[in-house]
């Protein structure tokens, strides 16, 4: 039994794992206890890991460091090739690939993930993990394919779940899968974005439910803190200030 899984749902982080590759040079990355954690709960040593939103290669450096393959996705060359350089700097135990790819584009993602999991000499994948924009707060790329262009929610749900439908074939049946996401602040009011997704994962997929975790990163925060500026315009006005996001864990059952 591991007992370093964090199995309860409120994930308070003290501070970000910043070891071996973890550079922190992507805004709008995680921190590496999440795939950490979510690898070693739901996969084991060999098991093929999909990431639908790689960006800086925090899962493929997790999933390197727990013995796990991994294909990646992203629309953004830049920081696929820094993935890459990173990825250049050790020879790795694990087999991976790294593909730019907009993942909304089905035959796309077909095709390189057909031919991928062939080249890793894997069938299915043994979990999935989606970090997409949390629409167009902070903005990706230049492509109008990014989905951190869209700034309709009903738009951003319907590409998100088109996204996760030509991954879901990829996923073995009685295996799991992971959406981190949050929520968004706009013309004066909170968007459920995440409660909006979860709701149309479970509505369009034969899923069960495993989880609702509530995360926060605890440290570095200092200018977040209760003098910060931040505080005071919060207080001058009616709104909290976002502090968690969630990770919701599927398990398809058919
Ligand atoms: C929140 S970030 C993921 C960060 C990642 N978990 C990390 O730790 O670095 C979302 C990523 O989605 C990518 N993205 C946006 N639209 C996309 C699309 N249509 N297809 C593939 N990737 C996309 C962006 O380029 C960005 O890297």
């Amino acid at each position: 039994m591991n007992e370093d899984i964090n199995v309860e749902s409120l994930w308070l982080i003290p501070k970000r794992d910043s070891s071996g590759k973890h550079e922190n040079v992507y805004h709008g990355n995680f921190v590496p206890q999440i795939p950490n954690n979510l690898i070693k709960r739901y996969t084991s040593p060999g098991d093929l890991v999909l990431d639908l939103f790689m960006g800086s290669g925090t899962t493929l450096f997790e999933c390197e460091n727990l013995g796990r393959d991994f294909i990646g996705y992203d629309i953004n060359e830049t920081i696929l090739d820094y993935v890459k350089g990173k990825m250049d700097e050790t020879s790795s135990p694990v087999r991976f690939s790294i593909n730019r790819c907009d993942v909304t584009d089905g035959e796309l993602f077909c095709s390189i993930t057909a031919e991928e999991l062939g080249k890793l000499g894997h069938e299915k994948a043994d979990f999935i993990i989606a970090h997409p924009p949390y629409m167009d707060i902070v903005r990706f790329t230049d492509s109008e394919k990014d989905l951190s262009h869209i700034a309709d929610t009903d738009l951003f749900v319907s590409k998100f779940i088109s996204a996760l439908e030509n991954a879901y074939g990829y996923l073995a049946v009685d295996k799991y899968f992971a959406i981190v996401i949050g929520d968004v602040y706009k013309k004066s009011e909170v968007v459920p974005l995440a409660f909006r997704v979860m709701d149309a994962v479970k509505r369009h997929f034969d899923v069960k439910m495993k989880g609702i975790i509530v995360k926060n990163i605890e440290g570095n925060r200092g200018k977040l803190g209760v003098n910060s500026i931040w505080h005071a315009r919060a207080r001058r006005s009616d709104y909290y200030i976002f502090k968690h996001e969630y990770i919701f864990v599927f398990k398809k059952i058919k």
